[in-house]
């Protein structure tokens, strides 16, 4: 990474925390929630009991590996979206490698430190794989990914091979519904007709399930959500004392979707070093760190025909918790 980069990386977070902290309803992007710390705790919040959606989606993806691999052309060049720890997309590697396929990975994900990790592991896991990791949010992550499959070609010992993107984890579910549009448009931008993307949706279901997994009884989901107040602390010279706010996740009915906030149990200031400033937050007010929205099925129709798709094929679990939807350009 070049020092330019972590400095307009270092200027955006300093920005972006004082225009939430300054304004009247505080919401901050959920991706400042995905440090190295905040990395290891998500895929901490992956293995609890209540969080349904990690086990739900690699349970489908055990399932259908073959399916899917066989109706996205068989040789294919996997790009993912926010790849974490690649765990669930070794399930589909782990399918591919058995088929005695060749393994091309661009992961791309925001944390380098969990991307090393992850490379590691795979090569080890597959060590004739060409994978190639992209540190990056996803908007510059996709069209580097797809120069990178350029690059090596469409054809080798003559064997074509099509682009297959993956994301995963309801990670779309993070998005406004304007931003996810956008997201998909430009992924779309890059596929040709014959490639295909690969969509993890949580789905609409029962309010005590969802609440339930957004406030994991051994409280990962909050220190994962309480490390963002550590990370102004440790980036941005803030004296900000976690013990002064509390997690809070709920479902909202009407926007189908869970939402998370830290709240403040005083009044208090923080002071953030790297602005020199202090700021004023009330007893009861909160920020707004991460949405969780859940899709129903016409939901998602809807999204893929906005985006220049077609839904091939749904791939659900028993209970219809969630949906693994692979999505062909139209
Ligand atoms: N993609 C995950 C999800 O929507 C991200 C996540 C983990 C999350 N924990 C959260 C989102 C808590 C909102 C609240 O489940």
């Amino acid at each position: 990474m070049t020092l330019q980069q972590n400095n307009t990386e270092f200027e955006e977070f300093a920005s972006d925390v004082a225009r939430c902290l300054a304004s009247k309803s505080k919401y901050l992007s959920p991706k400042y929630l995905y440090d190295k710390i905040g990395s290891q705790l998500f895929e901490q919040i992956c293995l609890q009991p209540e969080y349904y959606l990690t086990r739900t989606e690699a349970s489908i993806l055990n399932k259908h590996a073959p399916l899917i691999s066989k109706l996205a052309g068989s040789n294919m060049k996997i790009i993912e979206l926010g790849s974490g720890s690649s765990s669930k997309t070794a399930i589909l590697l782990s399918y591919l490698s058995s088929q005695k396929k060749k393994i091309y990975y661009f992961p791309i994900d925001i944390s380098s430190s969990i991307l090393i990790e992850s490379e590691r592991k795979l090569k080890s896991q597959f060590p004739n794989a060409s994978i190639i990791g992209i540190r990056s949010d996803y908007g510059t992550g996709i069209d580097r990914a797809a120069a990178e499959c350029m690059a090596i070609g469409n054809k080798n010992n003559n064997i074509s091979y099509t682009k297959l993107v993956l994301f995963l984890g309801s990670t779309i579910g993070n998005f406004e519904l304007i931003e996810a549009r956008s997201l998909l448009r430009s992924v779309r931008e890059k596929l040709h007709t014959n490639d295909f993307l690969l969509i993890g949706f949580d789905l609409q279901k029962d309010e005590s399930v969802l609440n339930a997994a957004y406030n994991d009884k051994a409280g990962m989901t909050a220190k994962f959500n309480l490390n963002l107040l550590a990370r102004i602390n440790r980036e941005l010279g803030g004296n900000l004392d976690p013990r002064k706010f509390e997690h809070c996740a709920f479902y909202s009915d009407e926007r189908h979707r869970i939402e998370m906030h830290l709240v403040s149990k005083t009044d208090q200031k923080l002071y953030i070093g790297a602005l020199g400033k202090t700021f004023a937050l009330r007893k009861g007010e909160n920020i707004h760190t991460e949405n969780s929205y859940k899709y129903n099925s016409s939901q998602i129709v809807a999204l893929a025909e906005d985006c220049g798709f077609t839904v091939k094929k749904n791939f659900t679990d028993e209970k219809r918790w969630f949906d693994l939807a692979l999505f062909s350009p139209s």
